[in-house]
């Protein structure tokens, strides 16, 4: 079955969202067993938890899931790098009581042994973000009966996944929480909204498009499935639910927003991500354009955000989060997609009367 008929045979074509340090073997479970699609963020994972999850997957949901990974470069920055990003960040760790952590060993698990095991693994799904397979890679892929989707936030990174053999595209809007997907152009040229992205997408390649960014209830799943997607993306739609591993700081920030809550910044890892605005965002971002491109500050910050998320401190924590955070409900994630869908069939009828009036 290609990418177009399984996720039209998706009983509801919402797919969670993968979030590295924000969902969860349960979560994802909880969706496909409900009749979204649910995905494994495995950016952060071991080769052998891979395998070890992917098996559990398949055993426990007896439905089509997705495995994430996060195209991560190796790392080989120069000690005089990591010394000058330590620095600026010492006062931070001095506030917090913490040691500035020894120059790390390595900065991001490797991608090779990663993508290794999910083609061991074969997944029905797997998905890429921050770069591109190339079609060798896609075709290990593909030999295993793994589908491949590829995270675009233009049409020229669409057409990119086109080209070495994708399956489908996720189109990641303007709007969506955590890291910009973007590889080809810079940030400012990789800021194009889900509503013209979706329809870019959709009619300049033939792939099936999954839409992602501000989509946090049935109405948002109704409008991408109208501007032509197969199916939605929801990550931060999910960030308050039951099986979220959100830390607690982070889902106070979340139901505390405000008017004009989320940034990009780079500040955190060194790559753009959209979070809840805090002082350690404010704070550096004069500097954030010199901190180390990622996985290096990622890794550099990460006792930092780990003390902080320990001291109950939302001020010098990642809080990622899409322009629509002031939506997010608590809840069972599998009820949750039940109930969008609920809504989304209410949005399309009202929609129909309107139209034939
Ligand atoms: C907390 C958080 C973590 C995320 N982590 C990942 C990830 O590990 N891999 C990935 O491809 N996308 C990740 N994303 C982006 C989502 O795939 C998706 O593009 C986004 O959630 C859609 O926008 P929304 O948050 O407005 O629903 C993350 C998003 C959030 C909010």
């Amino acid at each position: 079955m290609d990418l177009r008929a399984q996720l039209d045979a998706l009983p509801i074509p919402i797919l969670q969202a993968p979030m590295v340090g924000a969902s969860s073997f349960e979560m994802a479970l909880a969706v496909s067993k409900a009749g979204g699609m649910g995905h494994l963020a495995a950016g952060a994972m071991a080769p052998e938890a891979i395998e070890a999850a992917v098996a559990a997957m398949r055993e426990q949901s007896g439905a089509p899931f997705g495995v994430n990974l996060l195209m991560a470069p190796s790392a080989r920055p120069d000690a005089a790098e990591v010394d000058r990003a330590l620095a600026r960040l010492a006062p931070w760790y001095a506030e917090l009581g913490e040691a500035l952590p020894a120059h790390p060993n390595e900065f991001a698990p490797d991608f090779e042994s990663q993508l290794a095991a999910v083609v061991r693994a074969a997944p029905p799904i797997a998905s890429f973000t921050f770069s591109i397979l190339t079609a060798a890679q896609v075709e290990a892929l593909h030999s295993v009966g793994t589908l491949v989707v590829g995270t675009a936030t233009t049409v020229a990174e669409a057409r990119a996944w086109a080209d070495v053999g994708a399956d489908g595209i996720c189109a990641q809007g303007f709007e969506a929480g955590g890291h910009r997907g973007h590889f080809l152009a810079e940030i400012e040229a990789s800021l194009v909204g889900t509503m013209a992205l979706t329809t870019l997408i959709g009619a300049a390649v033939d792939l099936p498009v999954i839409a992602a960014g501000g989509i946090m209830d049935g109405r948002g799943v109704a409008a991408g499935l109208a501007l032509g997607a197969s199916a939605v993306q929801m990550g931060t739609a999910f960030l308050l639910s039951d099986q979220t591993s959100a830390s607690q700081p982070w889902r106070r920030s979340i139901t505390s927003v405000g008017d004009e809550p989320t940034r990009l910044t780079r500040a955190f890892t060194g790559r753009f991500a959209r979070g809840i605005d805090n002082r350690f965002m404010r704070e550096m971002r004069d500097v954030e354009g010199d901190v180390p491109a990622y996985p290096v500050q990622n890794r550099l910050t990460q006792a930092l955000r780990a003390a902080a998320s320990k001291a109950d401190d939302p001020e010098m924590i990642s809080s990622w989060a899409g322009q629509g955070v002031g939506l997010a409900r608590p809840g069972d994630a599998g009820e949750m997609v039940q109930a969008w869908w609920r809504e989304a069939k209410d949005a399309s009828t009202a929609l129909q009367r309107r139209v034939g009036r």
